[in-house]
Order: C-alpha cells, then structure tokens, then sequence
C-alpha cells in the first residue's frame, strides 16, 4: 500500500461462526484485488530456482529459461511458453511431486491439454533418465493412447530435456513476464468453489 491509500476494508469476525454477508463482501472485494497480482507473485517464486543447479550445468532458472525460450523460438504459443517457464516451479517446495505442483498452479489459467502436458512431463522425462537410477524408463507407457502421449512427449523432446546448455542463449526472465502476466491474467476454468480464506 503506497501512502495516501485507503486502508482495504476488512470482515469483523474473529470466528467464521460469526461473519455476515456483509464481512463476506469484504472478503470477497479483498481477494479480487489480491488475484490481480498473483502474475507477481508466480515471477517471484520462479525467480527462487535462481542459484541451485541439482547437480546439472545450469541452474533451475537458467533451465527454466532455456526449456520457454525454445518453445517460444520453436513458434509455440504464449500459454504453451508460459506452461515451459513454469513447468518445474514446483522444484524449491516439492521437488517429489513438482509437476503436480506447476500443473495446479497453472490450472485455472490454461487448456486441459496443457494442463495435462505440465502434470505429466515429470514422468515423460525420465525416459531419458530413469535407467540410470534403476528404474523403468518407459514409465510413460502406461499413457500409451493417451490423447496427450505425443502432446507431452514433444515438450520433453524438444525443450525439457536438452535445455542444460550453459551455451544456449536463452532469453531474460523480464522477456517472459508480459506473457506471464496476460495469461495469468484470468481464469479460464470456472472455479466453482470460493478461494480458499484462511
Ligand atoms: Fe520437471
Ligand atoms: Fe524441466
């Protein structure tokens, strides 16, 4: 809040049991200010995969930055790079289960394609490097005949897995926010419950 800004109006209640439609109003008129800077606050946390490289020649950001560049260089459009920039945002809070993280970060702003694309690309991945640990590289089989198989398996392909080059010239993170920040814009899917408050 800059100086000379009104305080934003806030509920009453200290228990739910006790809020009014009125305190609701508030709340509501709250989290759609709130909702308009969430591109904000998606390029700040993409900017904490700066600095740890997971043992690879680049640095989360900088693979991040090389696997958008690519598609955007490839012609792709702004929401498919929007989906590659942020594809491995889930690597700092949940590196387990990080794509699960990015697709349901991304939800709400791209197509089920995509969506599903994000979700899964972890899996499709280790195709090219799950052997090595031991495991089954052809995990992603069990997707076989999914619509999206070969939607995913391109991303991967094409972006994800090469883009550990510390030659590539990859394109700033300030080139990527203005496509952050129209597709992160608005919802496209309708959100059928309220956002979650507390
Ligand atoms: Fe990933
Ligand atoms: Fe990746």
């Amino acid at each position: 809040m800059s100086a000379g800004d009104a305080p934003m109006a806030r509920a009453k209640f200290h228990a739910m049991t006790e809020g009014t439609e009125e305190d609701w109003a508030k709340v509501v008129e709250a989290n759609r200010a709130f909702s308009r800077t969430l591109p904000d606050r998606l390029l700040m946390h993409l900017r904490l995969l700066e600095g740890d490289c997971g043992g690879v020649a680049v640095d989360r950001m900088e693979h991040s930055l090389q696997t958008a560049t690519r598609a955007f260089r490839d012609g792709r459009d702004e929401e498919y790079v929007v989906c590659a920039l942020v594809h491995d945002i889930g690597d700092i809070r949940g590196p387990s289960h990080h794509a699960d993280i990015a697709a349901e970060i991304l939800k709400p702003f791209v197509s089920e394609q995509n969506h599903w694309m994000v979700q899964h690309h972890g899996i499709f991945q280790g195709y090219y490097y799950f052997h090595y640990l031991g495991g089954d590289r052809n995990r992603r089989d069990k997707f076989k005949g999914h619509p999206h198989y070969e939607y995913t398996a391109q991303f991967c392909h094409l972006y994800d897995q090469n883009s550990f080059d510390p030659a590539y010239d990859a394109m700033p993170l300030s080139a990527f926010e203005p496509m952050v920040q129209r597709v992160c814009a608005a919802p496209q899917q309708v959100v059928r419950a309220p956002a979650k408050v507390g």
